[in-house]
């Protein structure tokens, strides 16, 4: 079965938001206090989260991605993704992290059938990379890094959000990673979901760095593979990884969206920005898989052809990252 937008668009690509809590206080993402995070009996249970993705699997899911907050901050997380990878007709599984709790829960996370990560690392620099999450141990996440490779997953995509003033010092830093290991490193335009003044100061379009590494190195395009996402991606001639650019605000990618979402606490939103959303929670509960399947075509359908917030001013209400997972 397939699941086709009214813009003949395929969504076969389900982000679930497991948790708003995070060990971090990225401050792009949260602000520093004041965050309520939802209490346990908000978010949806793991038995309901299982029903959530069956029934998407049935209709057309084929690659689910868990986020957050931090996925990997909820008790019990490694059964339920152990559940998860489990379904039949799933293609694949996973999971993006700040990379914090990855030193001890790779192995663990490998039996479960975690396919792959996308960790952020928007510093090589230990106080700048604590003080970008007000709190992040770089050293732990390195150490994350390659226990993964060594519990046997693939390399990991590292994303880096771009900011002017804060870490483009060491955009070149990141690209001579992909030389020698084959990361896939992508620079992400900043998404000004907090709306706080003067956002626009940092902002760093991807051509800007993508013009900077190609002063430096010979690039080639890479062709996106399938359930490709909203990267860019080059190559620097005879380097083993990727460098890639998630161009959110300076060109968006929304003619290729492949993807719907759902909150920790089972809100639905067919685009990143929407503002409309459908609340899955009731027939989660119920475990009312036909009503549970008409409301997951809906909101297919009203999926927006493109989000309209800009590098000007856009009229989109603010939100918590952490709360919608990416
Ligand atoms: P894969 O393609 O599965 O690797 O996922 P991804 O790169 O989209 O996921 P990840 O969680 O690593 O997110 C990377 C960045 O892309 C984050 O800043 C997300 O907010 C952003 N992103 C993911 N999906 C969308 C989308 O549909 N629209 C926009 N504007 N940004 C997105
Ligand atoms: N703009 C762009 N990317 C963001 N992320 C979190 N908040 C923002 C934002 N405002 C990224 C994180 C993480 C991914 C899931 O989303 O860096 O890597
Ligand atoms: Fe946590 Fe990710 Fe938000 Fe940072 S960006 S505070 S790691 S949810």
């Amino acid at each position: 079965m397939k699941l086709t937008d009214s813009y003949g668009r395929q969504i076969n690509y389900l982000r679930i938001s497991v948790t708003d809590r995070c060990n971090y206080r990225c401050f792009y993402c949260m602000p520093e206090h004041g965050v309520c995070a939802c209490q346990h009996e908000d978010l949806l249970s793991y038995d309901e989260l299982i029903v959530l993705a069956e029934t998407a699997v049935q209709m057309g899911i084929e690659k689910i991605r868990i986020t957050g907050g931090e996925p990997l901050v909820r008790k019990g997380i490694i059964e339920f993704l152990a559940r998860l990878s489990a379904i039949d007709g799933l293609k694949h599984l996973a999971l993006s992290t700040n990379g914090q709790l990855l030193d001890e829960m790779a192995a663990d996370l490998r039996l479960a059938g975690v396919q792959r990560f996308n960790i952020s690392l928007d510093s090589l620099r230990p106080g700048r990379f604590a003080q970008i999450t007000r709190g992040g141990d770089l050293k732990k996440v390195l150490r994350g890094l390659d226990r993964i490779a060594e519990v046997g997953f693939p390399l990991p995509k590292l994303n880096i959000v771009a900011m002017r003033g804060i870490n483009d010092d060491e955009f070149l830093d990141f690209v001579d990673l992909t030389l020698t290991r084959g990361y896939s490193i992508r620079f992400i335009e900043y998404m000004p979901t907090l709306k706080e003044p003067g956002w626009q100061k940092r902002w760093i379009a991807g051509s800007e760095i993508l013009n900077k590494i190609a002063a430096n190195y010979p690039l080639e395009h890479v062709d996106k593979g399938p359930y490709a996402g909203p990267a860019n991606d080059f190559r620097i001639t005879g380097a083993k990884g990727t460098i890639g650019f998630i161009t959110a605000l300076s060109n968006h990618f929304c003619e290729q969206c492949n993807r719907i979402r759902v909150t920790s606490t089972g809100t639905a939103k067919s685009c990143l920005f929407s503002e409309e959303t459908i609340d899955l929670r009731p027939n989660l509960t119920d475990g009312n898989r036909l009503l549970l399947r008409r409301q997951l075509n809906e909101l297919v359908q009203s999926k927006p052809r493109c989000h309209s917030v800009t590098t000007g001013e856009s009229d989109h209400s603010s939100f918590l990252m952490s709360q919608v997972g990416g």
